[in-house]
């Protein structure tokens, strides 16, 4: 038989703990019991039960009570259950505070015991469950942020800074595509996992999509009767953040007189809904972000120049998808695996030297976002074991198999030039490039690895 949970039970009457013990084993648990206090503390400690029965009157020199204090100072996290003649309120609640889950009187039924024991084990095994999920996982996460290159590193560690400065409010700047929601989940679960408090809720408004009329009243609620259409209350969206995350992604195209509202819940941290009286606390970490220059908008008008101060104390700026070096591919071979698992093509393998060549030297307009939707169709349409450069359907001026892409184009100068030199050089920068990988090198220049080596040694450069 299967053990359910491992149980001790402590009371100074001999008759009752059996009869406990006896009930419970027969329900699957393992009991230990003890009648006195000799060494009880220690005892239960190293029993490492998920449930312990305390007799609140088990000893004048030592309480049910005391047993309660000593075991919770200890750090034991299991759930504690205090039997007692005494059927006095004060006494239970004595017994709550102490952080005891469960209060019997005696005489108590045996049936009764059976089954809030098991609720109790059915709970400490969902918390744990939910606790493990917690710590290892956010679930607002299709697959986190993925990224090694050193200008991504460089905005984790800044992200890291940001969450253990508890920063109330966060900017986020970027392309359209670099990941700027991404980000804004990132540091949600890692500051959600710091806190190790409830599991705050992520909300994202798109500061555009709200139809003009509402976009206030969506922000900051409204009371009852605030406009034609206020029949209820209603909370904003500053509210049922509560102390989660809320990201507010557009913020540059955001009308003057809703940034100056914000600018004051941003400074004050409270909000006061439409047409109402008081003013309610901001808990949650707020996120705007933008894919506009805001510091040139602030200079020309478009952004209220205070609103941007206060934003950029704590900002972060995306770099392109395509400064990203090495990530390109980390990231198409990761949306590879990612959509080959989703649509069952298990077949495709990977890319074909050129095609990674090709998504090294596209500049990727549309950023990640373009990245994983062409790695999509590619899965979707495509039945081959190896993604070429033609499934790709990249965009790149001027480059027809064999030939150079227009941005790495040389115009050969009127007084020549040495190839020599020319060659040399480019394999220096593609070791550079790729920190001395090899591997890595020689497929960015398009030579096998064999040639690479030849070459590094003709021009010592191993
Ligand atoms: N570092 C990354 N790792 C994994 N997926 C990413 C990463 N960056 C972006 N993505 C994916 O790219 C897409 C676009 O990302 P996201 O929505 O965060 O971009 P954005 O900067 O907010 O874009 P926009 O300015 O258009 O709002 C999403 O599908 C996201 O899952
Ligand atoms: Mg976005």
């Amino acid at each position: 038989m299967k053990i359910r949970g491992r149980i001790f039970a402590v009371d100074d009457d001999e008759l009752i703990v059996t009869m406990l013990a006896r009930a419970l084993r027969s329900e699957g648990y393992e009991v230990h019991f003890q009648t006195t206090p000799q060494d009880v503390v220690a005892n239960i400690l190293s029993w490492q039960p998920d449930i312990v029965f305390l007799d609140v009157d088990l000893a004048e020199e030592m309480t049910g009570f005391d047993i309660l204090a000593a075991i919770k100072k200890e750090g034991l996290e299991a759930a504690v259950v205090m039997l007692t003649a005494d059927d006095s309120a004060e006494s239970a609640i004595k017994a709550m505070k102490l952080g005891a889950v469960e209060y019997f009187t005696k005489p108590f039924n045996l049936d009764e015991i059976k089954i809030i024991t098991g609720n109790i084990i059915e709970n400490i095994r969902r918390k744990a469950e939910i606790d493990y999920h917690r710590k290892n996982s956010c679930p607002y996460f299709e697959h986190g942020l993925v990224g090694e290159s050193s200008l991504i590193a460089e905005i984790l560690r800044k992200a890291d800074k940001l969450v253990e400065a508890k920063a109330e409010t966060i900017l986020i700047t970027g392309e359209s595509g670099s990941g700027k929601e991404v980000l804004a989940r990132h540091i949600h679960c890692q500051r959600q996992k710091a806190e190790a408090v409830g599991q705050g809720p992520f909300f994202a408004v798109n500061c555009t999509a709200l139809p003009e009329n509402l976009i206030e009243s969506e922000l900051f609620g409204h009371v009852k009767g605030a406009f034609t259409d206020a029949r209820s209350d209603k909370k904003g969206i500053f509210e049922l953040a509560a102390e989660g995350t809320l990201l507010l992604d557009e913020i540059g195209d955001m009308r003057l007189d809703l940034q100056s509202k914000l600018l004051r819940v941003l400074e004050e941290r409270k909000v006061r809904r439409l047409g109402g009286s008081v003013d309610l606390p901001v808990e949650a970490t707020v996120i705007v972000t933008t894919n506009k220059d805001l510091k040139t908008a602030a200079e020309q008008g478009g952004f209220r120049k205070d609103l941007f101060f206060r934003l950029s104390a704590f900002a972060v700026e995306l770099p392109p998808l395509r400064e990203r070096g090495d990530d390109i591919l980390l990231l198409a071979h990761h949306f590879l695996r990612y959509f080959a698992n989703k649509y069952l093509k298990k077949g495709i393998k990977g890319f074909s030297d050129e095609a990674e060549r090709a998504m090294m030297s596209y500049d990727w307009p549309g950023n990640v976002r373009e990245l994983r939707n062409i790695i999509e169709r590619c899965v979707v349409l495509e039945e081959m074991e190896t993604i070429t450069r033609a499934h790709l359907h990249l965009n790149l001026a001027g480059w027809a198999a064999g030939e150079l892409p227009a941005s790495s184009r040389i115009i050969l100068p009127e007084e020549g030039i040495s190839l020599e030199e020319l060659e040399k050089d480019l394999i220096r920068q593609a070791l550079e490039r790729t920190k001395a990988n090899q591997t890595k090198a020689a497929k960015l220049l398009g030579i096998s690895y064999d040639t690479l080596r030849y070459q590094m040694k003709k021009f010592d450069l191993a």
